[in-house]
């Protein structure tokens, strides 16, 4: 019987995007601390009961330049294993770089969560961006786009003839047993000779997932992917994402459609605008500005001197994209974005933009700023247009805003007939 196509959406479980002012803020509303762990589990005990397709964690292997919030975001694999055992239903995408990963390793340590979860785990490929991550890695630099793509290829196909070599089988004598066949790869940076020896789960294999929007990310992505972790920020966008993946589907021999665009979403509600334009502010106030401005503009290896907080912001000295395409770090479509919202609004502060680039959970993804219905109204109107198959929702302010998506929201997604009512039995893959 074909399933009613509801709105997938996944929980970012872990403490990326965050709001800046976040932390100070639970302190200010008397949230007790919590281990990087406590956390995490708190996470994943939202993720069942918010209904959410999968909880889905993003990697940081190094340090980055902001603070971070709870002594550092823990490495996926381990934190989602850790989360399989205390939740049911939630799918459990971890995030991995094939830049630095061995692909066997890899093969091997999800095919465990994989049968950790029964079913539930999804990886989500990326090639990594942060330059000073490659000399965690015994690189000298990052490599370039063009040679972290073909990489990632290989990488991608070595994973999956390696996950896909192996059945469980039933034998005549009515025993089921494990087999799995070699793969003898023989690539040019791989040479895998397999094979795996991990039996498969209930749904065979994890999820496979990719996040990177350029045209070498999409290509990759058309070749492996069953959904895509992007960054569309207005439906036009979306659409725009949606024809460009289709194409590279058909290419691929694949259906269009057939792989559901997931973009980020960065939520900040109320039960009316004006108590959620209210919280925005309060966060915005427990945020020291000043020593988050050289990020706004440096996560893309740009030097835009920036003079006072709230002088305007020196638009004319922005560089224009095509001008730096090639040479622009972190993802093109992000500078872009970026970009097209300064030009957008003539005479916003260096404040504003330094809030919207890093001080609100990064320029990376959509903030929406609303009351409950507005939310749900904007995703109906997504949902209709069919060019995404739902959202990766980044809470602003972790499990306060969490327990609030889940009591106000998620009741009026159901009643509106765009999102599940009970918790999704089947393994992940399947769900998509
Ligand atoms: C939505 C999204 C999420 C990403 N998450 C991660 C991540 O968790 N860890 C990481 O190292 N890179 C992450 N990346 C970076 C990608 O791996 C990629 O290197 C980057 O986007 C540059 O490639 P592109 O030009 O194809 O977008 C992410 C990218 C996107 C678009």
């Amino acid at each position: 019987m074909a399933e009613r196509r509801y709105l997938h959406l996944n929980l970012v479980a872990n403490d990326l995007n965050l709001h800046q002012g976040a932390y100070k803020y639970e302190r200010a509303q008397g949230i007790p601390e919590r281990s990087t762990f406590e956390r995490l589990l708190e996470y994943g005990k939202f993720g069942d009961e918010g209904l959410f397709t999968a909880l889905f964690v993003g990697d940081i292997p190094g340090l980055q330049g902001s603070p971070a919030f709870d002594g550092g975001p823990a490495e996926p694999i381990t934190a989602l294993t850790a989360i399989s055992q205390h939740t049911k239903y939630v799918g459990l995408i971890a995030t991995a770089s094939t830049t630095f990963y061995d692909p066997y390793n890899l093969a091997r340590l999800l095919a465990s969560l994989d049968q950790a979860s029964d079913g539930r785990a999804g990886y989500n490929a990326v090639t990594s961006v942060v330059d000073r991550f490659a000399l965690n890695y015994s690189l000298e630099h990052h490599l370039d786009r063009e040679a972290r793509y073909q990489r990632a290829d290989e990488f991608l196909q070595v994973l999956r003839a390696l996950w896909d070599n192996r059945e469980l089988r039933r034998d005549p004598d009515g025993h089921t047993r494990f087999y799995a066949e070699p793969i003898e790869h023989r690539g040019e940076r791989f040479q895998v000779a397999g094979a795996l020896n991990i039996a498969p789960s209930r749904q065979g294999r994890p999820l496979i997932a990719q996040a990177g929007g350029s045209g070498p990310g999409i290509a990759v992505a058309a070749k492996y992917a069953e959904m895509v972790f992007t960054n569309s920020s207005t439906r036009e966008s979306a659409a725009a994402y949606r024809e460009t993946l289709d194409k590279a589907l058909l290419e691929q021999g694949r259906a269009p459609g057939s792989v559901p665009p997931i973009p980020g979403l960065i939520p900040f509600l109320g039960r009316t605008a004006k108590e959620a334009e209210e919280k925005l502010r309060e966060l915005d106030s427990h945020v020291d500005w000043a020593p988050l401005a050289p990020y706004a503009m440096g996560q893309f290896g740009l030097e835009v001197p920036l003079g006072d907080l709230d002088e305007p912001f020196p638009t004319h000295l922005l560089p224009r994209p095509e001008d730096v395409e090639k040479t622009i770090k972190s993802t093109f479509g992000n500078y872009v974005g970026l970009y097209n919202w300064i030009r957008e609004r003539p005479g916003v502060t260096v404040r504003e933009v330094v809030a919207q680039a890093v001080g609100r959970g990064g320029a990376t993804h959509r903030k929406f700023v609303g009351s409950y219905d507005d939310l749900v109204a904007d995703f109906a109107a997504w949902h209709e247009d069919g060019n995404v198959g739902g959202f990766n929702l980044m809470f602003s302010a972790g499990a306060a805003d969490i327990r609030e998506f889940i009591d106000e929201v998620v009741p009026r997604l159901v009643d509106h007939g765009i999102y599940r009512a009970t918790p999704a039995d089947r393994p992940l893959r399947e769900r998509f």
